[in-house]
């Protein structure tokens, strides 16, 4: 066996590793600095140039799950490493803080075949909690002294100020920051049945640990339960379940929980506390941050809803672990929207897949969106340069009767704003091949099949339509948007050059 070894390992756990390898008469190569490009994640640069070179199978190990499931996204391992793919495995990567490692290789040294390879390519970005410090009494025992660790906080001054708390293996945080917000009083959980059997029972348990009394609601997951049966279904079971003002509801899932519990929680009782806990990546990005809430009419998306911003949203990333691959992707599209409007640094770390740490381009997601909904928080102004590529985008979900998901729909749209923009002059730079590359790297569609003049007979319906103009969201330049008032005739020609 040959162990590849980090220089960033601790000395001394370094020296129990290699004094534990040599008593079992392994040879051991040290390659100090050669994982230079490996910033921490498995899906890193390394394992992604091997997995390229089409001549290994490799296999990924990593703290975060959201951290595989990226790395698998983007092609840069083939699957998790778990006690069966190890023993299949030519080349390991292990990405923990340093002490973890050598337990993890110990651990699992019978299982490994001979003549693999164990890479150490941990801990490079990763912010790792001292052991004794606070973190351990704010987020548990299970969160600090044990492992790398990441946690980001983003304050949102709105209406109202709240945190946005990121980080792995948090979820077990939330009764005591609740506690901190509310008290210790009553709590509804709303979820949906997909995440229900994934995450409900951590959520619930959290909050009876902190000493908060909790019922929980389950609704059929999907867009179709967005509306008002289902509201008045949770504001009922509210009223039965006496939850009082100095009460709270918890948004436990998706986009679609979150819109929903968030216009339940304002409703109920002119308005209870309120908690988004995003378990998808477009809620973590975008939905559960800035309180816009509402659910669908027989008219359209997103048509009766209401403005209230959260106390608190919680987001761990473990949670993004369990999405499926064609789920994540669509917080993609959104994560790619955020860096084709403001930010270059941030499309360029996600135009190949990612290549940074998935808590950091969360929080720089909810930074722009902070930014964005301190100035504009009712969506007069800068606010709607988040709609990037969303005409089209709610005229191609209309159109495939939304079969096609809003991240997918967004990515088309943003194809097809960019490239309108420039053939009308209207852009510095063509922008047009970089979104179409990204959405390639990140699982996303660039096309879709429905005809310019399907396109914008739905886009007449917009609910973002004033009289006979639009606003429409201009890509200067990739990292730059401006906000363009357009006639409806003018978007009849965008339609012709999708
Ligand atoms: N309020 C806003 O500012 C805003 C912004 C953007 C989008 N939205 C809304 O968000 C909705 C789309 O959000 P979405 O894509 O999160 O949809 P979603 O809530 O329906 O979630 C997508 C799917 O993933 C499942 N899921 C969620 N978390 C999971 C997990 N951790 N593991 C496994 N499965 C999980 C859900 O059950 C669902 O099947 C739309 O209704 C859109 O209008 C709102």
């Amino acid at each position: 066996m040959v162990v590849s070894i980090k220089k960033e390992t601790d000395e001394v756990q370094l020296q129990n590793l290699v004094e534990w390898l040599k008593s079992l008469n392994l040879e051991i190569h040290r390659s100090e600095g050669e994982f230079e490009t490996v910033h921490g994640l498995v899906g890193g640069s390394l394992a992604r140039a091997l997995s390229e070179s089409g001549k290994h199978e490799i296999y990924g190990f990593d703290i975060n799950r959201s951290s595989i499931l990226a790395a698998k996204l983007v092609g840069a391992i083939k699957d998790e490493l778990n006690e069966k793919t190890i023993s299949e495995c030519d080349i390991i990567f292990v990405a923990l803080y340093p002490k973890d490692t050598v337990e993890y290789i110990c651990n699992h040294a019978p299982l490994i075949k001979k003549g693999a390879i164990v890479a150490d390519c941990g801990g490079v970005k990763r912010t790792v909690c001292d052991p004794c410090d606070s973190p351990q009494r704010r987020y548990g025992q299970q969160n600090s002294g044990k492992v790398g660790f990441i946690m980001k906080t983003v304050r949102v001054s709105a209406s109202k100020e709240y945190d946005v708390i990121i980080g792995s293996g948090i979820i077990n945080s939330l009764g005591e920051n609740c506690v901190e917000l509310f008290g210790k009083c009553r709590a509804i959980v709303i979820t949906d049945s997909n995440v229900a059997p994934l995450w409900l029972d951590k959520a619930v348990s959290s909050l009876k640990a902190a000493g908060i009394d909790v019922v929980s609601f389950v609704f059929p997951a999907g867009e179709e339960s967005k509306n008002k049966e289902t509201l008045f279904e949770i504001l009922e079971f509210m009223a039965e379940n006496r939850l009082t003002r100095t009460d709270f509801a918890v948004a436990l899932g998706g986009g679609v929980t979150g819109d929903i519990t968030g216009l339940a929680f304002s409703l109920y009782l002119r308005g209870i506390g309120f908690v988004q806990v995003p378990t998808t990546l477009l809620a973590a990005v975008d939905s559960s941050v800035g309180g816009k809430t509402a659910v669908n009419l027989t008219a359209g998306k997103n048509l009766m809803g209401v403005f209230a911003q959260p106390s608190l949203v919680l987001c761990d990333t473990n949670t993004l672990g369990t999405l499926s691959e064609d789920v994540f992707a669509d917080g993609m599209a959104e994560v790619i929207k955020y860096g084709v409007i403001f930010d270059k640094e941030l499309f360029d770390n996600v135009k190949n897949g990612i290549s940074d740490i998935l808590e950091d381009i969360i929080a720089r997601c909810v930074e722009l969106k902070r930014d964005v909904v301190a100035k504009d928080e009712f969506d007069k102004g800068d606010r709607q340069l988040l709609n990037f590529g969303h005409t089209m985008a709610h005229s191609i979900e209309k159109c495939s009767n939304f079969e096609i998901s809003h991240g997918k729909a967004v990515a088309i749209g943003m194809v097809i704003a960019a490239k309108a923009s420039y053939t009308l002059g209207w852009s510095e730079e063509n922008c047009t091949e970089e979104i179409i590359e990204a959405n390639k790297n990140n699982n996303l569609p660039c096309e879709c099949n429905y005809s310019p003049e399907e396109l914008f007979d739905a886009a007449l319906s917009d609910k973002k339509r004033a009289g006979d103009t639009i606003t429409f969201v201009v890509p200067k330049k990739t990292g730059e948007c401006i906000l363009k008032k357009i006639s409806v005739n003018v978007l009849k020609e965008i339609a012709k050059l999708k």
